[in-house]
């Protein structure tokens, strides 16, 4: 007559749904990834990012001093050099943008919010690849490993707590490892993106630091079909130093954080990227979603499925109705 079982008891209301709650997002879990552009007087809107901008160096110093009055985990920094050439040199060069943003948001954050910095070359390179091209102009893995060993070391010297090898050569993270350690930066963290897709929803992001991507990225960003080879990845970073791994993006691959979550014991991060930040922004902009409500879905179900600590433009917003 009566069913014996009524799961909707412990959803009868809300203090009885918070009570019983399985997965909550609180700020100092989320980090905001930030851009940073060389040369602006005013912050440059990124038209498929509705409410994300190009920092100027002000701008982003005032957005930095906010994360941390919110409580935040952390800002994820990315530089936009006016200059690109063939091998990235703003990336070496102390002076450049995305060391001197590192620098600002040291100064400011001091050591209550975590500076972390995008390790790679594609924003740099005037062919968008994330490393050095050979004769042929194929990614030269090594001699890109070379230049990524030095760009650790000149994240840290500008004040980097955590840097984020996000280029997928092989090896790369015990090579930065092992060129901080012998710069004497042994406490500098490594944030690895364990398992990068070569995926369509990096799409907002190439405006976002004015790439003109020659060709694609399957060489070296996997390929969304495989699993186990995410898992691979994960585990050699682990071997290789990394202090935190990251899947990427998240959305599309949930199912990777359980997974590399029940196999390594450093944290796991997942990054919520650009393509997925905008479908939900234009969506709410047309009116078909509840904008609100599918943030806060996105990130739950990220931290559901694994995730420690999720990278999100929402980053702010979110801690800020906290
Ligand atoms: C590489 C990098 C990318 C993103 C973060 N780091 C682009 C890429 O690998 O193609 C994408 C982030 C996003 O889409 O939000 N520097």
């Amino acid at each position: 007559m009566f069913p014996a079982d009524r799961p909707r008891r412990l959803r009868s209301s809300a203090a009885m749904r918070r009570l019983v709650a399985e997965t909550s997002v609180e700020p100092r879990q989320l980090v905001l990834p930030m851009f940073v552009g060389e040369g602006l007087t005013e912050p440059k809107p990124i038209s498929s990012m509705p409410g994300v901008v190009q920092h100027t160096r002000d701008s982003a110093r005032k957005a930095v001093a906010e994360a941390a009055t919110l409580g935040l985990g952390g800002v994820m920094l990315f530089g936009i050099p006016e200059h690109k050439d063939a091998v990235g040199s703003g990336a070496l060069d102390p002076d450049g943008i995305l060391n001197v943003a590192i620098a600002d948001a040291r100064s400011e954050a001091g050591d209550d919010l975590l500076v972390m910095s995008d390790l790679c070359l594609d924003e740099f390179t005037d062919h968008g690849h994330c490393g050095v091209l050979d004769a042929q102009g194929r990614v030269d893995n090594d001699a890109t490993l070379k230049i990524y060993g030095q760009m650790g070391v000149a994240h840290a010297e500008a004040g980097a707590h955590l840097v984020g090898p996000s280029g997928m050569m092989d090896g790369q993270v015990g090579v930065i490892r092992a060129a901080l350690d012998a710069a004497g930066h042994t406490e500098v963290a490594i944030l690895a993106y364990a398992a990068k897709y070569a995926s369509a929803f990096y799409g907002p992001f190439r405006e976002a630091v004015d790439s003109s991507l020659q060709g694609d990225r399957r060489t070296y960003q996997q390929d969304p079909a495989n699993a186990r080879e995410a898992l691979r990845e994960a585990l050699l970073d682990v071997q290789e130093g990394a202090d935190i791994v990251m899947v990427k993006p998240a959305l599309g691959y949930l199912d990777l954080l359980p997974l590399i979550r029940s196999h390594v014991t450093v944290p796991v991060a997942a990054y919520n990227v650009s393509g997925e930040y905008a479908m939900v922004e234009a969506a709410a902009q047309n009116g078909w979603i509840d904008r609100d409500r599918a943030i806060d879905e996105t990130i739950t179900s990220i931290r559901r499925a694994g995730a420690d600590i999720v990278l999100t433009y929402w980053a702010a917003e979110i801690a800020a109705r906290h």
